[in-house]
C-alpha cells in the first residue's frame, strides 16, 4: 500500500530533534563489514529503506545479519556462499556498487547488477571501474551485470578524473586487502569517506589521509571484527536546519557534528538566520523573512548537492533574487515544477535556477520526484498556507527515518496516510481543525 503525507502548513517548528546515523556512511560500512570473517557490530545505524534493502542483499548472499535493536546490527561475513548480487530491490539502489569493491577485495570476484538510485541525472561508474582495473581486476558488463575478478589485487596509483564519493569508497574497499600500497589522488573528502576509512582501520586496515584529496592505503592480509558507531547524518541535520528557518521556528538539532554542517550554517547566517553551535548540536532560529543568496553545489567542504533542493525551497520564500547552480548532477531541479504549483517563482536554465522570492506558498497536491527533492517539498508543505499532500513518499523514506514523527514532535501538523484514502484525509482535517 502506497502512503502519502498530508500536511497543514503554517506552524513554526519549535523544540528538539535528534539526528540519526549517516545513511551514506552506513551503506559503505555495511559493505566493508563483509570483508572480515569475524563478527562486526555496527551502532547508530539509520533504520531507513536503503539500509534495509542492502541488509537484505547481504543476507541474500549468505552473510549472517542480526538486528539486535533498530539501530544496532551484528554482521558476520564468514557464512557468505555467493558473490553474485542480482535482486530487483538492489537494482534500484545506487550504493549496491559497494558490494563490488568489498567482495572483490575479499574474494577477488564479484558480480553485481548495474546500480540505479535516485534519478537525478546520468550517474556513470567509470571511475569505480577504472580503479578496480588499476588494481589488476578485469571488469566486464554483460546483461546488466558488472562482473569483476582478479587473480590477485596489487596496489597502484590512481588519479580520479572526477571527484567521486562512490569511487573513492569503492576503491578504498577493494584496495585495503590488496598487495602493497595504493594511492587515490583527487579523492572525495566527504565526512562519510572518513567514517568508512575509520571503520576499516578499526578492522585492521591501514588507510591514511581520508578526508584529504590523497588517500594512502597499505594492503593488509586480513581484517578482523570491530564494534563501531556511525557518524550523524549531515543531510538529515541540514534538512531540519532548513525546516526550522523556513517555518520561522527555533529548533535544537542534536547528535550532529557541527563542523560537517558548516557550509549550510554559513549560508543560513548569510541570509539572516541565527545558528548557534554547541559541541554536538546546532540551534537554528529565524524570526523574520530571510534574504537572498547565490549558491553553487560542490564536493565537500562545498555546499552539498544533497541539500540543494531544501535550500532552494527556503530561498524561494526569501526576499530578492537568488541563484542556485547545481554542478554535481544535471537533473536535480525536478522539484521546481511542484514548487511552482505551490506559488514559487523559479526559472531553470541548464544547471542554474533563478529564484524570485515570494512571500508564501499555498498548499497543493504534489509528488516527491526523488529523495532530497521530496524532503524539500515537505519543508514547502510545512510553510504553505492550507493543506498539502505529497505522494511517492517512498523516495523520502529511503533516507529519512520517522520523518513525519520527528516533525510532529516539533509541532508540525503532518501525518502519513494511505494514498486515495479520503476518510483519512477528512480525519486529519478534523483533528487539525
Ligand atoms: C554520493 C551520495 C549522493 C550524493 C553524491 C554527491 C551515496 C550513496 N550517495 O553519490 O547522495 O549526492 O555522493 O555528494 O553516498 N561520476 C562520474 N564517474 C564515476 C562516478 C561519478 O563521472 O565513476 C560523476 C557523477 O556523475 C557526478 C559526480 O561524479 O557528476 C559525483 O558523483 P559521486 O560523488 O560519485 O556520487 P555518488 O557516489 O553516486
Amino acid at each position: 500500500m502506497e502512503n502519502q503525507y498530508i500536511i497543514k502548513g503554517g506552524t513554526p517548528l519549535h523544540g528538539e530533534v535528534t539526528i540519526g546515523g549517516a545513511k551514506n556512511a552506513a551503506l559503505g560500512i555495511l559493505a566493508a563489514a563483509l570483508m572480515t570473517n569475524d563478527t562486526v557490530v555496527i551502532d547508530n545505524l539509520p533504520d531507513v529503506r536503503d539500509i534495509n534493502v542492502l541488509l537484505d542483499a547481504i543476507q541474500g548472499i549468505g552473510a549472517t545479519v542480526k538486528r539486535r535493536e533498530p539501530h544496532v546490527v551484528e554482521i558476520n561475513g564468514s557464512t557468505i556462499k555467493d558473490n553474485t548480487i542480482d535482486y530487483d530491490s538492489v537494482r534500484k539502489m545506487r550504493a549496491s556498487y559497494y558490494l563490488l569493491g568489498a567482495l572483490l577485495g575479499k574474494y577477488h570476484k564479484a558480480q553485481v547488477v548495474l546500480p540505479g538510485g535516485c534519478d537525478i541525472g546520468s550517474r556513470p561508474i567509470d571511475q569505480h571501474l577504472k580503479g578496480f582495473r588499476a588494481l589488476g581486476a578485469t571488469v566486464n558488463i554483460e546483461y546488466g551485470m558488472i562482473h569483476t575478478q582478479a587473480e590477485k589485487l596489487v596496489g597502484n596509483h590512481i588519479f580520479l578524473d572526477v571527484v567521486s564519493v562512490g569511487a573513492t569508497i569503492n576503491i578504498m574497499l577493494a584496495a585495503c586487502m590488496a598487495e602493497g600500497r595504493t594511492v587515490i589522488e583527487n579523492a572525495a573528502k566527504e565526512p562519510h569517506i572518513v567514517d568508512v576509512a575509520n571503520f576499516l582501520n578499526s578492522m585492521g586496515a591501514d588507510i591514511k589521509g581520508a578526508g584529504t584529496d590523497k588517500i594512502r592505503i597499505s594492503g593488509v592480509e586480513k581484517l578482523h571484527g570491530s564494534e563501531y558507531s556511525i557518524i550523524p547524518d549531515q543531510i538529515e541535520a541540514g534538512t531540519f536546519m532548513i525546516a526550522a528557518a523556513a517555518t520561522k521556528g527555533d529548533v535544537l538539532i542534536k547528535n550532529v557534528i557541527p563542523k560537517h554542517l558548516e557550509a549550510i550554517s554559513v549560508k543560513l547566517i548569510e541570509i539572516g538566520a541565527t545558528v548557534e553551535e554547541f559541541d554536538d548540536a546546532v540551534r537554528v532560529s529565524a524570526g523574520h523573512r530571510l534574504g537572498h543568496s547565490q549558491i553553487k553545489t560542490l564536493p565537500y567542504p562545498g555546499f552539498p548537492t544533497d541539500m540543494q533542493p531544501q535550500i532552494a525551497t527556503l530561498l524561494a520564500l526569501s526576499e530578492g533574487t537568488s541563484i542556485v547552480t547545481e554542478s554535481i548532477f544535471e537533473n536535480r531541479f525536478k522539484y521546481v515544477d511542484e514548487l511552482s504549483r505551490m506559488g514559487a517563482s523559479i526559472k531553470v536554465e541548464g544547471n542554474v535556477a533563478i529564484i524570485e522570492g515570494v512571500h508564501g506558498f499555498t498548499g497543493a497536491t504534489i509528488s516527491a520526484p526523488d529523495l532530497r527533492a521530496g524532503a524539500a517539498l515537505v519543508v514547502a508543505g510545512l510553510v504553505a498556507e492550507g493543506y498539502t499532500t505529497i505522494d511517492s513518499i517512498k523516495y523520502i523514506e529511503r533516507g529519512y527515518e520517522c520523518f513525519e514523527k520527528k516533525l510532529c514532535a516539533l509541532g508540525a501538523s503532518i501525518e502519513k496516510i494511505p494514498v486515495d484514502d479520503e476518510r483519512a484525509v477528512q480525519k486529519f482535517k478534523l483533528k487539525i481543525g
